[in-house]
């Protein structure tokens, strides 16, 4: 198949992994309708077309967080991604540390802290969920800091798992999944030899790390069930900012008074976000949620968004309604499943090039100089 954009990468996945992960990766919740308006939303934001403005070529380049970035975005916590391809997450890793982004190792990956820290050298940040084994939390905050990833990922828009639906029917979950995952492993013999035969066995290294004993997808799935906790609230994260002295980024807000409660706290960023249309079905999605929470938080911590994104246009557009930067969800995990570091690589330089033809024709010389001016009348009388 020949791969010439973003979106093509999505094909290309279904096309090598088993239904039931392309369905675990693609799907969200419910009836999925924050997902498509994730989706629909953003590529509906109108930018402003302008000619000659003589900029020449834009640099992509950014600064946040006090480092410098290539461009501005990073790669978002995807679970499981070593099951797309084989040590997924040390794949992922690499090709964001050659693009010159961070990395965002997710709770739930196969690979752990320690062994994405060893394999890949760039900017490496560490996602935490919030769960009821605290001992759990304490743990996977002193490895991640212990291997040099200075910035914590803290999610807060998973209390528990939404309603997927899709997984269900698939096999992810449900009756006989592990029948039916197995039936559809046999179909797809490559991606079996590549992910499950070579190398490692599969156990989701960090909660391994943890409980000192190996953990497939059905004790993975089992510790998650147990583990998320509804009761947690702003109070209580006091600890994790007072223990944690690196960057802290809360994942997963949408409304502007909990963006302000993310500012008292003490928090350095936010990612705009709904989980991809994962958790609540029926939320706003993430480019009309943040205007408005872009303009309560102002400078007092830096915004970043995601869900929805698929190419370079978008990404401009997210910083047109007033991201600093964002988090590339989905279409990285796409290129990942489908052709590996390689994969991702490839999608990273179609993105920046997307980037670079759609700065040049709003007239943007930077990322940083990219705001509402770049949004369409139209977008700005909505507001
Ligand atoms: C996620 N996301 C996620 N977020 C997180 O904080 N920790 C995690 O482990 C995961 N796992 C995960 C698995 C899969 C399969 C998906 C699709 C998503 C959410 C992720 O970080 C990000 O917010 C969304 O992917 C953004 O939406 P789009 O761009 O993928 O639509």
């Amino acid at each position: 198949m020949i791969i010439s954009s973003p979106s093509d990468y999505r094909q290309a996945a279904k096309q090598r992994i088993p239904r039931f992960l392309f369905d675990y990766l693609d799907g969200g919740s419910v009836t999925e309708s924050t997902l498509r308006n994730n989706v629909e939303a953003l590529q509906a934001i109108p930018l402003r077309q302008r000619v000659l403005q003589g900029g020449g070529t834009p640099s992509l380049e950014t600064e946040l967080f006090g480092n410098r970035w290539k461009m501005p975005l990073g790669l978002a916590p995807i679970g499981a991604t070593g099951m797309y391809a084989r040590r997924g997450e040390v794949q992922a890793a690499r090709a964001a540390e050659k693009a010159g982004v961070p990395y965002t190792l997710s709770t739930v990956s196969v690979c752990s802290i320690e062994e994405v820290a060893k394999n890949a050298h760039g900017e490496l940040w560490s996602q935490l969920y919030v769960l009821k084994d605290r001992g759990f939390m304490k743990n996977a905050l002193d490895r991640a800091w212990e291997a040099g990833m200075k910035t914590l990922v803290f999610t807060v828009d998973m209390p528990l798992p939404g309603s997927r639906y899709r997984d269900r029917r698939s096999g992810m979950s449900g009756p006989n999944a592990k029948l039916r995952q197995y039936a559809q492993a046999i179909t797809h013999p490559q991606w079996a030899f590549d992910v499950g035969l070579k190398g490692k066995p599969l156990s989701f290294g960090n909660i391994e790390a943890y409980t000192g004993r190996q953990m497939n997808m059905d004790d993975y799935m089992g510790f998650l069930a147990k583990n998320f906790d509804p009761s947690i609230s702003w109070s209580e994260l006091e600890w994790i900012r007072d223990s944690w002295k690196g960057k802290l980024i809360i994942k997963g807000l949408l409304d502007k008074e909990d963006a302000r409660d993310a500012v008292r706290m003490g928090a350095d960023g936010i990612v705009v976000s709904n989980h991809g249309g994962r958790q609540l079905d029926g939320a706003i999605s993430t480019a009309q949620a943040l205007p408005h929470i872009a303009e309560a938080v102002g400078d007092e911590l830096t915004v970043l968004a995601d869900s929805g994104i698929r190419s370079g246009l978008d990404v401009v557009r997210m910083l047109a309604l007033g991201a600093k930067g964002v988090l590339l969800g989905r279409a990285y995990a796409y290129a990942l499943a489908a052709r590996g570091e390689q994969g991702v690589s490839h999608l990273l330089d179609l993105i920046a090039a997307d980037m670079r033809v759609t700065m040049t024709l709003i007239g943007a010389n930077s990322p940083a100089e990219i705001n509402s001016r770049h949004l369409d009348a139209v977008v700005k009388e909505l507001k």
